[in-house]
């Protein structure tokens, strides 16, 4: 058997060790056997192209230094990847992604730009054709990836300003270099040949556009929608990887590179729909989204509360629900506040959470931190389990949460967040808010919730309050 029917046979096993894969991820319970399924996927599709890259080297001249060169790129890439996922703090999970994906755009780029200086070994001039279109489609998903990732990743690292950038007719800039992509696209495949200077202008206009889109189109997005962006560019990556495959000739990375574009835009689809965003206006960079109007009402003076009163406010409480949000991340307060719960339950209050499908910096979030706090799932309840019940409850705690819990989504039509679902903690009998200031959120907004009749701020680090709280239960 030669090489390449090896290579072949390894292939669909990694591809279907890649769908087990995101079958297992779909739940809880099965995601560690998904991660699974991922990893030895990606080893047997790591050694079956290692295998057929020294195979096939025989044919040319510095064997040595080709297979040296390749060995020392993996080398270097798993260090740099092991180094990275050791250090990773869950909060700043979002931004590596981001950061993942800028990869994979420059790798398209780079591969499309090599397609265009191997040219085409096809005999045929459609099959040329082909080709050519693909290295030009290649490079432009590849170009928006990649900056289109790195803004996603200077945003959400805070290195860059989350509001939305609000150019004067930002719509038409992002059809217009659409249009001005598909006539490049046209003009260069019909060339007569491509090895000369004019092809490499065309080529070169072609990236310096789809790069400048891609920083557009991201940094067009406010920060209340960066969820769904993150997945968004996860699903161009796949479309990236997948034109790859085809300038290469690579079936894996064509039905991988399909099942990350698809599965990222689903995922894309289901954010939009649990934000009540239009998917559409934010796949296109916010299209639609006019600039939201300056935020300067005076919303009153608001309310402070200390650890000691909080205490005694909850012991005397029959219902309590918590609502965690980044702020709980950051502090890594889930401990204390699993102590808390433990307390309050032993006194006979009922303790819930309510989570919010977009709290903290990525999908699920609280729920891995609830659960590294080995709190009982039957008590942690969805934003639309528990969003009835507030009337009914006593105090709610917000723990370092902010967007997930602002009325002005479902009150005020001119917010930028306005028509995001939240938790309607304000209908509770107290709401208790922890964090360190009155600044805002995520998305950037104020949050009126803070300056109601029913709402007190309990200022300072979640976890070091949530332990005063637990300090004076015990007195
Ligand atoms: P945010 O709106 O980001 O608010 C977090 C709050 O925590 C801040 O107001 C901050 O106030 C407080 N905080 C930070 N550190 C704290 C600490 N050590 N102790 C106490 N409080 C602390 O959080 P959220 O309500 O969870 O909303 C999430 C937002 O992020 C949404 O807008 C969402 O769209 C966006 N987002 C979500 C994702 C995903 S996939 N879930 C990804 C990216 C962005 P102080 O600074 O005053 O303490």
């Amino acid at each position: 058997m030669d090489i390449f029917s090896i290579t072949g046979a390894a292939y669909l096993v990694a591809a279907l060790l890649f769908i087990l894969s995101l079958a297992g991820l779909s739940r809880h319970e099965s995601a560690k056997s998904g991660l699974t399924y991922g990893m030895v996927g990606m080893a047997v599709a790591l050694v079956a192209t290692i295998a057929t890259v020294i195979d096939v080297s025989e044919y040319v001249d510095d064997r040595g230094l080709v297979i040296a060169l390749m060995l020392a790129a993996v080398a270097i890439g798993a260090v740099i990847g092991l180094w990275r996922a050791r250090i990773v703090e869950m909060t700043g999970m979002p931004e590596l992604i981001a950061l993942l994906h800028s990869f994979v755009g420059l790798a398209a780029v780079a591969i499309g730009w090599n397609g265009h200086i191997l040219g085409s070994h096809e005999g045929m001039p459609s099959l040329v054709n082909i080709h050519e279109a693909e290295v030009a489609i290649g490079i432009f998903i590849g170009a928006v990836t990649f900056t289109g990732s790195i803004v996603a990743n200077l945003k959400l690292s805070a290195k860059m300003k989350s509001a939305p950038l609000m150019l004067p007719g930002k719509n038409l800039i992002n059809i217009g270099s659409l249009v001005l992509f598909a006539v490049l696209t046209a003009v260069y495949v019909s060339l007569d040949t491509h090895d000369n200077a004019t092809a490499d202008v065309l080529l070169g206009v072609l990236t310096l556009l789809a790069l400048a889109l891609g920083w557009h189109l991201v940094a067009s997005i406010g920060g209340g929608d960066m969820p769904v962006v993150v997945s968004m560019l996860n699903s161009y990556s796949g479309w990236a990887a997948a034109a790859s495959g085809f300038l290469l000739g690579n079936d894996l990375l064509i039905v991988t590179g399909a099942l990350v574009g698809s599965s990222g835009a689903y995922l894309s689809y289901i954010m939009c729909k649990a934000m009540n965003r239009s998917f559409i206006s934010v796949i296109a960079g916010g299209f639609g989204i006019e600039a939201p109007s300056g935020d300067d009402k005076d919303y009153g003076e608001h309310r402070e509360i200390q650890a000691d009163a909080a205490a005694e406010l909850l012991a005397g409480a029959k219902s309590v629900v918590i609502t965690p949000g980044y702020g709980m991340a950051v502090a890594q307060a889930q401990y204390p506040v699993a102590d808390l719960t433990a307390k309050l339950r032993a006194r006979g209050v009922e303790v819930r959470f309510g989570i919010h499908p977009v709290a903290g910096r990525l999908p699920g979030h609280m729920n891995v931190l609830l659960a590294e706090a080995k709190l009982p799932y039957d008590i942690v309840l969805e934003m639309d389990e528990i969003n009835d019940d507030f009337p009914e409850t006593d105090v709610v705690l917000v723990i370092g949460a902010n967007d997930t819990v602002n009325p002005a989504a479902s009150e005020d039509p001119s917010s930028p967040i306005a028509g995001m679902p939240v938790l309607e903690v304000w209908n509770a009998r107290d709401v208790i808010v922890f964090k360190r200031s009155m600044a805002a959120g995520y998305a950037g907004v104020q949050n009126p919730l803070f300056f109601r009749e029913n709402t007190q701020m309990l200022f300072g680090d979640a976890k070091d309050k949530v332990e005063e709280i637990v300090r004076h239960l015990d007195d």
